[in-house]
Order: C-alpha cells, then sequence, then structure tokens
C-alpha cells in the first residue's frame, strides 16, 4: 500500500464513524495531523475506489455511501468476530485463494485470517476439480485454522462450513436450503456453494487447516458456464435481486466462528437435528465412493465428527469421506 493509500484509509476510519455527518477541516486537519491539500488528496483517493462523500470547501467532508468491494477495509469494517475474518488477505485476481491461505499459513497466519479475492484464475474443486471464479459474481475466500484437537477431526470443518453457510443463506433464502453431505450446500436441489478443506499435519497434530468456500451469490443463470446451467444456482438467481457480498460475508464469518467454536467443544452433538434437518441426504439410498472402494447403504444419521452413516440391511456402516451418488430413487 501506498502512502496515498494509507492517507485514505486514515480519512475513511474518522469519516466514517459519522455517516452524513458533517466533519469539519479542523477536526480532520487535528484527527489526521494532516495539512488541507493532503486531505483534498486523500478525498480524492476514496472517490476513486467508489466511496461517495460530499466535500465542500468552506466546512469539511460528509460521508455517504460506501461500495460493496472485497477490500479489507470493507470487510473488516464493524466486523464483530473474535479472530474469524480480523486479519483478511483481499486479492483482485490469485490462482487459488487455497494455495495463497496454505502459503501464509506456513509463514505463521494467525488462526483466523481469511485469504478472499475477486476472482481466481485457477480455482481448484474437490476431486483435482476446477472451480469456475468469475470476477464480482462469486465470493471466493479460504479460512486459516488453527484446531488444537487431532487431525481426525479435520473433515467435520468441512460440515462446519456448510451449517455456517446455511445459517447465511436462510436469512436471504428461507426454506429452501440443504446441505449435501460432506460439503455442498444446494438451493432447490442445485449447487449454490462447494467446501474445498486441506489439512496440513502429522500423526497426531495439527498444523493448519484451510477451508475453502466457492459460494455462488450473484451470478445470473447467462454467467454460468453450459454445463452448470441446470445443476448450479445463485442466491440472486433464487431471490431474483442482488445481494450485498460485504454484508453477506461478514455474516457468514459470525456464523463460523459460533459454529466453529461449538465443534471445538462438543463435536457436532447438539447439531445433529440441524444436520438431520438440513440434510438432503437423509433416508436415501446412496453409494459413497473414495479411491477404489464403494460403500452402499441408506444415510440414517450424522456421528458427532460429521460422520455419515449408513444401513446396509441391518449393519451400520461409518463413512469418513468420499463422494456420494444416490443409488435409487
Ligand atoms: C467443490 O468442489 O465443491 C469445492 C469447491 C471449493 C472452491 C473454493 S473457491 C475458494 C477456494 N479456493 C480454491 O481454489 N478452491 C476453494
Amino acid at each position: 500500500m501506498n502512502n496515498l493509500d494509507q492517507q485514505a484509509e486514515q480519512l475513511l476510519a474518522v469519516i466514517r464513524a459519522y455517516p452524513h455527518e458533517l466533519v469539519s477541516w479542523k477536526r480532520l486537519e487535528r484527527r489526521l495531523d494532516a495539512n488541507r491539500d493532503d486531505i483534498l488528496a486523500a478525498a480524492q483517493t476514496l472517490a476513486s475506489w467508489d466511496y461517495k462523500l460530499v466535500v465542500r470547501a468552506r466546512t469539511g467532508i460528509t460521508f455517504r455511501t460506501a461500495p460493496d468491494l472485497l477490500t479489507g477495509v470493507e470487510l473488516t469494517h464493524g466486523l464483530r468476530t473474535k479472530t474469524i475474518g480480523q486479519t483478511v488477505h483481499a486479492w483482485q485476481s490469485v490462482g487459488s485463494t487455497n494455495d495463497k491461505a496454505n502459503e501464509l499459513a506456513r509463514a505463521g497466519a494467525p488462526h483466523g485470517t481469511v485469504v478472499i479475492a475477486e476472482e481466481q484464475t485457477a480455482g481448484r474443486g474437490r476431486l483435482g476439480r476446477h472451480w469456475h471464479s468469475p470476477r464480482g459474481t462469486g465470493v471466493y475466500q479460504s479460512l486459516i485454522l488453527r484446531p488444537p484437537f487431532e487431525p481426525d477431526r479435520a473433515p467435520g470443518l468441512s460440515i462446519v462450513a456448510a451449517l455456517a453457510l446455511a445459517s447465511a443463506v436462510e436469512e436471504l433464502v428461507p426454506d429452501r436450503v440443504h446441505i449435501k453431505w460432506p460439503n455442498d450446500l444446494l438451493i432447490r436441489g442445485r449447487k449454490v456453494a462447494g467446501v474445498l478443506t486441506e489439512l496440513t499435519a502429522d500423526s497426531k497434530t495439527i498444523e493448519h487447516v484451510i477451508v475453502g468456500i466457492g459460494f455462488n451469490l450473484n451470478q445470473q443463470t447467462n454467467d454460468f458456464p453450459d454445463h452448470l446451467r441446470e445443476i448450479a444456482t445463485s442466491v440472486r438467481r433464487e431471490m431474483k435481486r442482488k445481494v450485498a457480498r460485504v454484508p453477506f460475508i461478514q455474516r457468514f464469518w459470525t456464523y463460523f466462528e459460533r459454529e466453529y467454536s461449538e465443534y471445538v467443544a462438543r463435536r457436532l452433538t447438539r447439531r445433529r437435528g440441524r444436520l438431520r434437518r438440513l440434510s438432503s441426504l437423509l433416508g436415501r439410498d446412496i453409494v459413497v465412493r473414495s479411491g477404489s472402494t464403494a460403500q452402499r447403504g441408506t444415510v440414517i444419521d450424522f456421528a458427532p465428527d460429521g460422520e455419515l452413516i449408513l444401513d446396509n440391511e441391518g449393519e451400520h456402516i461409518v463413512v469418513r469421506s468420499g463422494e456420494v451418488t444416490i443409488d435409487k430413487e
């Protein structure tokens, strides 16, 4: 960040504390320890970032509105979490936010750090798939976590993310949200978000976990490539209106922090009812494939670390991970 950008951020911090109120030149000069020319230059920088301000030569500056931009300043403004999102690395464009997050985690980034991007050029999905990540419509982010539990509990963090996403989406689109174990969020049976959880650990200790989330927020039908149009959806497509990204992301972080604490303290024991209600698979006959193995059965429940419990002719099978397909209709 250059000096001008820093001055602009400092000016922003002062004026947005008083939205729609005039902050006098005298007060600005004192608070920023700067002269009027510098403050004017900072105001121009803010205007070029799409902040709406009124600058009056005789009196001072009034803050009107902020743009819906995924910048650290916007994403942390008014955020009430303790850890999640308190440090944000926001990029215009990256290869993959999961890769950036991994680099930052290896360099010591704290628990709760978020890497977020307006666009990914090499977004990764599960099983080596590509994640379509065009600018400005979807939300692409990766959370760096340093959980205090052993590595075998890490897969449950995908469910933690799905539960938090479901809570954030239900505020906008009530009663139509489902979780497809282990990590897809669906609206009316179409995918609206996917989670890619990556673990760095030795056999006993977690170094860090990256929870990468791709979320379809403001895509319109034509923004999806042909092969996704029938199987994917977005919140905008369901609500028929555009959704402000920053408040949505902040709500998601707040829910994530709550679900994460709950998972650390009590696993998913108190979330079983909600998981069952939201599940798109409960009672269905499915096949779960992982590598060369395939397990079949009827989904009857969820175990405390997020495993799926299948009934296969009276035998109960606990499945940790894999790719689900519906066996019979
Ligand atoms: C899936 O296959 O459903 C998981 C998709 C995960 C995509 C997200 S987008 C942000 C983060 N960065 C990536 O490269 N992938 C995840």
